[in-house]
């Protein structure tokens, strides 16, 4: 007989084919293991259509597709709504994602959106640039100014959106008078909380959506890209579905390594809050500084209400002026353990320069208006020692002199 004719399996004798291909579920346990595992499965697997069914229409607990949702977005989610005293969250794939996910959700054609000027480069770039494709008109206004939002409130304003912190001036918008006026007129409030995790909740100032860019603050490691909304139960099943539908939702790895980060982020936050209002005192006393921005400072615009509103520090950015472009850029150079990487919220101390990272590309008008000169850098205050992080940066500006 041809030993190819010779029948290489049997039930119970598999081929060496057969066995690599099947997965074979791990082991059951009576004990239930201390940190839950990153589950990383992009489907899930049915007894047949009745159980199919009961998970599609909520009978039954369970997952179908990771797009749709999976263990390790739902446990991050729980822990989002509870941080930000909300019915429900959802986990997108990177702040952009989160933030459009609320838009697509919220907005249709002939809508209007009024957005601060003071927002983050590229969600200026989705909400005036890209949803106005779709006929979504947008508006921008000055956040540290109600009466620049009443100016521009319209009969189809169904969304004003702003920054807790705006990047890189830290400007603090009254969230409580504009979270009023955005609702008498019909309007939800959205608030992104990138730079302000943990320091108030804007769901409890009047907010109606709360959108995070897990990338920086809450991962705390650069090792991650994530998104995370937070909201009512109605609005969060809207979120996801249009999540799903868009591709937006996050994965199982990141859900699961934003979770660990979640851990430490109160003990990462005092700190660096303390570590930034230290660093700033001090870096007010330099003369190679033109200016220095934190709300913590009693000469920044935004003092006294961000005494009102922010609990557990002022925050973990720092943004100085340094007059000129090829100041700011002697500055980099010179700081040989401060990397120019542009991000915020990991635990080292990192820097960016606004007006060629975050703001690049944004039109001349509205960089001179909100003060984003070249001589600015943006401080990201990590965990390390604020003597060690002082000295570092005083050896660099003693270089401009
Ligand atoms: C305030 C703010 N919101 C949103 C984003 C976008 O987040 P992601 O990079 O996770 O898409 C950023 C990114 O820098 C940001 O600074």
């Amino acid at each position: 007989m041809d030993p190819s004719d010779t029948p290489r399996s049997s039930p119970a004798q598999p081929a060496p084919e057969t066995i690599c291909a099947r997965p074979n579920l791990l082991p059951g346990s009576s004990s239930t293991p201390l940190v839950p595992a990153p589950q990383l499965s992009v489907v899930y697997r049915f007894e047949g259509l009745d159980h199919v069914d009961a998970v599609y229409q909520g009978q039954a607990d369970g997952f179908v597709y990771a797009r749709d949702g999976h263990p390790n977005a739902s446990a991050l989610a729980a822990r989002i709504a509870a941080l930000e005293g909300a019915e429900a969250a959802a986990v997108c794939g990177s702040g952009m994602a989160a933030s459009a996910a609320v838009l697509l959700s919220e907005l249709g054609s002939g809508d209007h959106i009024a957005f601060a000027e003071q927002l983050y480069g590229k969600t200026i770039s989705l909400i005036d640039r890209e949803l106005r494709r779709f006929g979504i008109e947008a508006t921008g206004f000055d956040a540290t100014r109600p009466e620049s939002l009443a100016a521009v409130l319209r009969d189809r304003t169904r969304l004003v959106m702003v920054e807790t912190l705006s990047n890189p001036l830290l400007r603090l918008p009254d969230l409580p008078v504009l979270a009023a006026m955005a609702n008498k007129a019909g309007a939800k409030l959205v608030v992104d909380h990138t730079f302000a995790p943990l320091l108030c909740r804007p769901l409890e100032l009047g907010a109606s959506y709360v959108v995070h860019s897990g990338t920086k603050l809450i991962g705390g490691h650069s090792d991650l890209t994530l998104g995370l909304v937070a909201g009512t139960h109605e609005e969060m099943d809207r979120v996801r579905r249009l999540a799903s539908t868009f591709g937006l939702s996050g994965n199982p790895f990141e859900s699961w390594l934003a979770c660990r980060g979640l851990a430490t982020l109160p003990l990462r936050s005092s700190r660096c809050c303390a570590t930034a209002l230290e660093l700033a005192e001090r870096l007010t006393r330099s003369s190679a500084i033109r200016a220095v921005h934190y709300p913590g400072l009693p000469d920044h615009p935004d003092h006294e209400r961000a005494r009102t509103l922010l609990h557990g520090g002022f925050g973990a950015i720092v943004t100085i002026d340094l007059g000129d472009r090829h100041r700011a850029d002697t500055f980099i150079r010179n700081l040989g353990q401060i990397p120019f990487a542009p991000s915020l919220g990991d635990v080292a101390t990192t820097l960016s320069h606004p007006a060629t990272t975050s703001h690049r590309g944004q039109e001349p008008g509205l960089l001179d208006r909100l003060g984003i000169t070249p001589g600015l850098i943006r401080l990201s205050i990590g965990l390390e020692d604020p003597a060690d992080l002082a000295a570092d940066l005083e050896q660099a500006l003693a270089t401009l002199s």
